[in-house]
């Protein structure tokens, strides 16, 4: 094995999970370690998005855990999960769609501050401070994804792909460690999607978190992506550097080769 940092940020333990008789993911193990990119591949069917659910809580897996820096998140509610700093987006877009783009960032940043000072008093200067300061920094989250004209619009009038960035800024507003991107392209052109990976390895330099990404587009993959994860039919069937998965053989044939 080469030498990795000691501790995963992000254990994925020997997960298990079936739907009545459908068995969906076998014994998927990996580990995601601070400041990555991997990414999560797989022919349509392959349980990538299944993965994601386990880890955001929303299902809980037959057997098998999730583990943060160590600790059980396994079964944890949805909302605890994400505050403790694994954010998802979603293949289909979850945006306040009749509230302002800023008000969708602001809003998300508030949440975070919230539940941090949950149990204690409301309205203190601190707390007023705060308020002006979420506006100002809403503001240049926003300016650095482009979207900074857009802060009064109605996020429901954005294009496609400028809401699919502003679910990225919302998660980064409330303050993520793990950030869990779901097709992020999705709906994008060729150059929407290259300029959209370009900007994530950006933000994962910029705000030092782990990025975990199921992404269709290869080229993009390889290019963006320190580790690459093959799932195939619920299994992983690889695990390593873009080039190690470009050469390995059974990924050639149970996915590369496939165009599907
Ligand atoms: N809640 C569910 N109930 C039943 N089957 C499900 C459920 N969620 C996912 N599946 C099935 O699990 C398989 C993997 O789905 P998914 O994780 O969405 O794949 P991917 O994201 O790799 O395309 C599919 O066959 C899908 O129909
Ligand atoms: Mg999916």
């Amino acid at each position: 094995m080469m030498s990795q940092p000691a501790e995963a940020i992000l254990k994925v333990d020997n997960l298990s999970i079936a739907f009545g008789g459908l068995q969906v993911l076998m014994n998927v193990d990996f580990s995601v370690y601070s400041n990555e990119i991997v990414s999560l591949i797989g022919p349509n069917g392959a349980g990538k998005t299944t993965v994601f659910n386990i880890i955001s809580g929303l299902y809980r897996p037959t057997s098998g855990s999730i583990l943060f820096h160590s600790k059980n998140l396994t079964g944890m509610h949805p909302h605890r999960i994400s505050n403790i700093g694994i954010t998802r987006t979603f293949q289909n877009i979850r945006l306040f769609k009749d509230l302002t783009v800023l008000d969708n960032v602001i809003i998300a940043k508030h949440f975070a501050f919230c539940y941090k000072l949950l149990g204690s008093l409301f309205y203190t200067p601190a707390y007023v401070e705060e308020e002006a300061k979420a506006e100002k920094d809403a503001l240049e989250l926003l300016a650095v994804f482009g979207l900074a004209e857009r802060a009064h619009d109605i996020s429901k009038n954005l294009p496609y792909g400028e809401q699919r960035k502003l679910e990225i800024v919302r998660a980064l507003a409330s303050g993520v460690k793990i950030l869990l991107l779901d097709e992020p392209a999705a709906g994008m052109n060729n150059a929407e999607t290259s300029a959209l990976l370009k900007l994530i390895h950006h933000i994962r330099d910029t705000f030092k978190i782990t990025v975990l990404l199921i992404e269709h587009d290869m080229k993009l993959v390889m290019k963006i992506s320190d580790r690459i994860i093959v799932l195939h039919h619920g299994e992983v069937i690889a695990d390593g550097t873009p080039s190690q998965i470009r050469n390995n053989p059974h990924v050639v044939e149970a996915y590369l080769g496939n165009p599907t």
